[in-house]
């Protein structure tokens, strides 16, 4: 069995450093990490997005060399504040911002799997070693998987909660251990022969894989972000059951183990039912209740697609170059 969490990665810049020296104190024996650090803007993506996914991993399992109290503490929820608005600022600067959540949903239906899109490139061309390293980029979710939009089922009410619950209840096992998702990528790893422990990967994959796990946090998080959970949601749900057809199909042209083939397999049947699910029960009585909240379910959706395609991009640019898309181990690990 794998530790329940890991000590800190180390920092990839000025807002990680500042960080991580003000989270190995105690926060009673620190004055907080040093906004003016992530106040002058213009942070490289790697360290905006390394130093929020640890921010955010305070609310999940935290780290063995930082102090539990650390999560509500001011001075980090300060500090996360900026980093959160760089983030939000550069989503917001690059999603065509619709108003329509059906069609969002209804364009999505089309493209899946998406030209240009990772599983298409893995289906159609890719080696053993890039599954390899796209199970490690994806780790860093699925280890932690459906936990980000449990932060949101407070903030519902009838139907969407329920409805939410019931996708949830699915994504966590059905009441069973071993069937959690999560549970389920744990065993894809080890059958790829990789490293199956929780954050295991931390220090190697870049920016754009943790990205996609910060947007479900900050919006899981933010109860004013309630739309724009349902609407990544939605998208994920919706983009699933087609995307991991093909990650079957890939996986089988590799004749890759099958707890390989299992994690997808499994997901393209209960994304399918999830699909209709969500679109229907969750948005729909959503928007029904709170309609002013249609612009931030198409801002989910359109962020959403927005990352993955910028993850896409990233990984088979390496590979195209000939390079493996996982960052180098830090001197010293
Ligand atoms: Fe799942
Ligand atoms: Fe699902």
């Amino acid at each position: 069995m794998s530790a329940v969490s890991v000590p800190l990665p180390s920092a990839r810049g000025p807002a990680g450093e500042a960080l991580f020296d003000a989270l190995r104190r105690s926060p009673e024996a620190s004055p907080g990490p040093d906004v003016r650090v992530v106040e002058r803007g213009a942070l490289d993506p790697e360290d905006l997005h390394s130093a929020l996914y640890c921010a955010y991993e305070l609310h999940y399992r935290g780290f063995t060399d930082v102090d539990d109290a650390w999560e509500w503490a001011p001075a980090l929820l300060a500090f996360r504040h900026h980093l959160e608005q760089a983030f939000l600022e550069d989503l917001r600067a690059h999603v065509p911002g619709g108003r329509d959540a059906d069609a969002a949903l209804a364009a999505l239906t089309y493209v899946s799997p998406s030209p240009g899109g990772l599983g298409g490139h893995l289906r159609a061309e890719g080696t053993w070693e890039q599954m390899r390293e796209t199970f490690a980029h994806r780790s860093l979710y699925h280890l932690k998987e459906a936990d980000p939009h449990a932060w949101v089922i407070p903030r519902l009410q009838g139907n969407a909660k329920a409805a939410m619950v019931a996708v949830e209840f699915d994504e966590f096992g059905g009441g069973r251990g071993d069937r959690m998702h999560a549970q389920l990528f744990a065993d894809l790893m080890a059958a790829a022969g990789l490293d199956d422990g929780y954050l295991a990967y931390l220090d190697r994959v870049p920016a754009e894989p943790l990205a996609i796990v910060n947007f479900m946090s900050m919006c899981g998080l933010h109860r004013s972000l309630r739309g724009a959970l349902v609407g990544h949601f939605a998208d994920v749900e919706t983009t699933s059951s087609p995307g991991s057809r093909t990650m079957v199909e890939a996986l089988q042209r590799m004749s890759a183990p099958d707890a390989c083939v299992h994690f997808y397999a499994e997901h393209v049947e209960a994304d399918a039912v999830h699909e209709q699910i969500v679109r229907h029960d969750v948005v729909g009585d959503l928007l029904a209740r709170e309609p002013h909240l249609e612009p931030d379910v198409v801002f989910g959706i359109e962020a959403t697609e927005l990352l993955e395609q910028r993850l896409a991009d990233r990984l088979i640019g390496s590979w195209r170059r000939a390079e493996s898309s996982l960052l180098p181990a830090p001197v010293g690990v």
